[in-house]
C-alpha cells in the first residue's frame, strides 16, 4: 500500500512520540557551541547529531528528526548517511527548507521568511535523499507596533505557498508560525496575537488548497513575554493555549507539536503534559517537535568532548523520555 501524506502525519504523532528539531542553521549550531566553547566544524557538527542519533532507545520516544541541509547530507563516522542511521530506527528524516527571516520590506524589526523561490526543485532533491516532512519557519515580534497586518498576512501566505508545494513533492509539511516570547507583553496580549496569526494561517492555507490531514501545526504555546512581570501558572499557560488552539485550528489537522522557544526545558515539558492532562476530547495529537527544550541538557553534558558520549547521551534519552510522557499526560 502507498503511504500517504497522512499516514506520514499520524506516524509522526504517534502515542508518546514527538520530534527532535535538529536543523539548526550552520550560524546557530556556531551560537550553541560556543556557549560550550567548541568550535564548529563540518565534523564537530557531525559527531554531535550522530551522538544524538545513536543515543540507545531513541527510537522509543523519537518519531522523526528535522535535519539541516548538511545533515542530511552527511554521513556517520562509519560512512553510513545520518538519514540512514535514523530510518534503521524507524525514525523519519525531515528537513528544514526555509532559507531564514529577513527584515520586511517596509517594516523595520520585523520578518519575512524567505525560500520559496526555486523551492519546487529543492523539495524534488530532498526527497530524493530520503525526506518525509518539511519545516517552515513564519516569526512573529509582539511590539506596541507589530505584528503589522503585513506580516502577518506575507508570513501566513509563504508557509501556504511552501505547504502546498511540499505536499505536491509528496512530503508533509510542518506549517510553524512562531510568536517570539521577547519582550514584557502578557498572556492576554500573546494570546490575541495568537489567534490572530493561527487564523490568517488557515485561511491562507485554505486559499492554496493544502490537505489539513496531511500537515503538521508547530506553534509557540500562549505564554507570557520572556521580560512581563507576572507568569502565569502551568495551567494557566495550558488552559490559554489549548483554548486558542481550539478556536482556530481545524478538527482535520492530525497533530500539533509545540516548539520549545526559550521556554526552561523543564517548564515546555511541564506545560505539554498539563495539556495533554486537561486532555477535552481534543481532535488532534499534541506532542514536541523541540529543539532547545531537547538538546540544552546533552549539549551541556558534551561540552564537545568524546569522552562525554555516554553522558551526553544519557542527558538527552532523559529530556526525551520525560517529553514522550508529557505527549501522554503522564509526566510527573
Ligand atoms: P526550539 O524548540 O528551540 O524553539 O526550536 C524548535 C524549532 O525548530 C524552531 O524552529
Amino acid at each position: 500500500m502507498t503511504e500517504t501524506l497522512a499516514d506520514i502525519a499520524q506516524a509522526l504523532v504517534v502515542d508518546g512520540k514527538g520530534i527532535l528539531a535538529a536543523d539548526e542553521s550552520t550560524g546557530t549550531i556556531k551560537k550553541r557551541f560556543d556557549s560550550i566553547s567548541t568550535e564548529s566544524t563540518d565534523s564537530s557538527r557531525r559527531d554531535y547529531r550522530e551522538l544524538l542519533f545513536r543515543a540507545p532507545g531513541i527510537e522509543r520516544y523519537i518519531s522523526g528528526v528535522i535535519l539541516y541541509d548538511e545533515t542530511l547530507r552527511q554521513t556517520a563516522a562509519d560512512g553510513t548517511p545520518l538519514a540512514k542511521v535514523l530510518q534503521d530506527q524507524n525514525i523519519i528524516p525531515g528537513i528544514k527548507v526555509d532559507l531564514g527571516a529577513k527584515t520586511l520590506a517596509g517594516h523595520p524589526g520585523e520578518t519575512i521568511t524567505e525560500g520559496l523561490d526555486g523551492l519546487r526543485d529543492r523539495l524534488n532533491e530532498y526527497a530524493g535523499l530520503g525526506a518525509k516532512f518539511t519545516k517552515w519557519r513564519g516569526v512573529y515580534h509582539i511590539t506596541d507596533e507589530s505584528p503589522s497586518f503585513a506580516a502577518i498576512h506575507a508570513n501566513a501566505h509563504a508557509l501556504a505557498r511552501y505547504a502546498a508545494l511540499a505536499q505536491e513533492a509528496g512530503m508533509v509539511p510542518i506549517v510553524e508560525p512562531e510568536i517570539l516570547m521577547d519582550g514584557e507583553h502578557d498572556i492576554n496580549v500573546c494570546q490575541a496575537v495568537s489567534e490572530e496569526v493561527l487564523r490568517s494561517v488557515f485561511a491562507e492555507l485554505a486559499n492554496q488548497e493544502v490537505e489539513l490531514e496531511g500537515i503538521l501545526l508547530k506553534p509557540n504555546m500562549v505564554i507570557a513575554g520572556q521580560d512581563c512581570p507576572e507568569q502565569n501558572s502551568v495551567d494557566d499557560v495550558a488552559e490559554r493555549t489549548l483554548d486558542t488552539l481550539k478556536r482556530c485550528v481545524p478538527a482535520a489537522v492530525p497533530g500539533i507539536v509545540f516548539l520549545s522557544g526559550g521556554q526552561s526545558d523543564e517548564l515546555a515539558t511541564a506545560h505539554l503534559n498539563a495539556m495533554n492532562k486537561l486532555g477535552r476530547n481534543l481532535p488532534w495529537k499534541l506532542s514536541f517537535s523541540y529543539g532547545r527544550a531537547l538538546q540544552a541538557a546533552p549539549l551541556l553534558a558534551w561540552g564537545g568532548k568524546s569522552e562525554n558520549a555516554t553522558a551526553m547521551q544519557a542527558a538527552f534519552i532523559k529530556r526525551a523520555e520525560d517529553n514522550s510522557k508529557a505527549a501522554t499526560g503522564t509526566y510527573a
